[in-house]
């Protein structure tokens, strides 16, 4: 990803700073189109993973639609040019000023996690004389086989409606005079490498879709979510991801009725691999086992490693100029006051200097949405390839 002329220019800017290239965005998208498009399935990117102004102007530009999680991002997505019939609007903890945005704005549909929410959502459906649109979340219990802290689809996990609440849910909806059930919608977690969850997904989703027809409820939206995973070992030999087989396995094994329209909303997948934190080293410390590198980025501008033991591919861009060995092991770590303030534990990098320029890759999602000024550090900054 990174050529000579690219790494030339990127000396220039005051790390640390995000770069995106935009050409990888474009291509991603025009792929993750293109295989939708094969099943005629609807894409919303989820915002959470990254709302970088040009780059959700480019996933609008494409035609997408907006997966939200707060007011805010609604919003966002409103004034950056998403049309609210294709912006979905989910959270366990929506507040009152949010849902009353959502509808004064006739989103496409808000995805409800308990039963509580649709009550609430019909109280104030009603004083705004409006009918507004909803998805039941539910919780599918099906094993995503990721990290326990991004897994959501399980009992124990806090979100969505469990299917022993199915009958309660269905004498409530009919007594609701402003909400009108339009959607199922899952999610069972992030990062998932195999396709046998989405598979067994599937499967759950028939049986529920079933359920719903056979008590009245002839559903017009399923929405399965996001989830697939990236390659973080191996960004460059897997910069876009196998869409194919991810929606062929939906085409395969989901049976969908021939009015129903098939939902997703992907994040990662669509701009993980396009986003490198760029940092410069200030400081080697050789120890007797363990040498430093100290970067001038830390867990202030990229938290997934400290918060999720997560991968991170690093690089040595400067070394990589000179075609250096990869000959040390390096534990990478940030400036922060925090021990778990560290991108990589012996890493292998080539002899590591003293204002070297360092790449952690794939770090378009959840990157530079989840930066935080913790130490006063300055606001994250971010550069673009055209
Ligand atoms: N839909 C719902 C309801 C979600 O909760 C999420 C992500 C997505 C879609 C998008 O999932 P994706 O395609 O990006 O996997 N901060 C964590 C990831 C949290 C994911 C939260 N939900 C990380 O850095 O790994």
């Amino acid at each position: 990803m990174f050529s000579e002329n690219t790494i030339k220019q990127l000396v220039n800017y005051k790390t640390p700073f995000y770069y995106y290239d935009l050409q990888l965005l474009h291509n991603t998208l025009d792929e993750v189109v293109k295989q939708s498009q094969k099943y005629n399935y609807h894409v919303h990117y989820a915002f959470k993973a990254n709302t970088n102004k040009k780059i959700i102007e480019l996933i609008c530009n494409k035609g997408l639609g907006a997966d939200c999680v707060s007011g805010n991002e609604v919003k966002h997505a409103i004034e950056n040019g998403f049309v609210s019939q294709k912006i979905v609007f989910a959270g366990v903890g929506k507040n009152d000023d949010e849902i009353n945005y959502a509808l004064s704005q006739n989103i496409f549909c808000f995805n409800c996690e308990s039963i509580h929410e649709l009550q609430i959502i019909n109280e104030l459906a009603i004083k705004q004389n409006k009918v507004a649109s909803i998805a039941l979340r539910i919780n599918p219990n099906v094993d995503a086989h990721t990290h326990q802290y991004i897994t959501t689809g399980l009992e124990e996990n806090k979100f969505g409606i469990n299917p022993y609440e199915f009958d309660t849910v269905i004498n409530l909806i009919k007594q609701l005079s402003n909400i009108q059930l339009i959607g199922l919608h899952f999610h069972i977690g992030s990062q998932i490498t195999d396709l046998v969850p989405f598979k067994n997904l599937c499967l759950k989703v028939n049986q529920i879709n079933h359920y719903f027809l056979n008590k009245g409820f002839d559903i017009a939206v399923i929405n399965v979510g996001g989830g697939i995973g990236i390659n973080y070992k191996e960004p460059d030999k897997e910069s876009i991801i196998d869409f194919s087989a991810y929606f062929k396995v939906f085409n395969d094994f989901i049976e969908l009725r021939p009015h129903q329209e098939l939902h997703f909303e992907l994040g990662r997948s669509i701009v993980a691999q396009c986003g490198s934190l760029i940092s410069k080293v200030l400081y080697i410390k050789n120890g007797i086992n363990t040498n430093f590198a100290i970067l001038d980025a830390g867990m202030t501008e990229l938290i997934r490693p400290a918060l999720y033991q997560a991968f991170h591919k690093i690089e040595n861009l400067t070394a990589k100029l000179h075609h250096l060995p990869l000959n040390k092991k390096y534990d990478v770590v940030g400036p922060i006051c925090e021990s778990s303030d560290c991108f990589g534990k012996a890493v292998e990098l080539p002899e590591t200097k003293r204002g070297d320029l360092i790449a952690i890759r794939s770090a378009g999602a959840y990157g530079e949405v989840m930066s935080s000024r913790y130490n006063l550090r300055d606001e994250t900054k971010s550069y673009y390839s055209e």
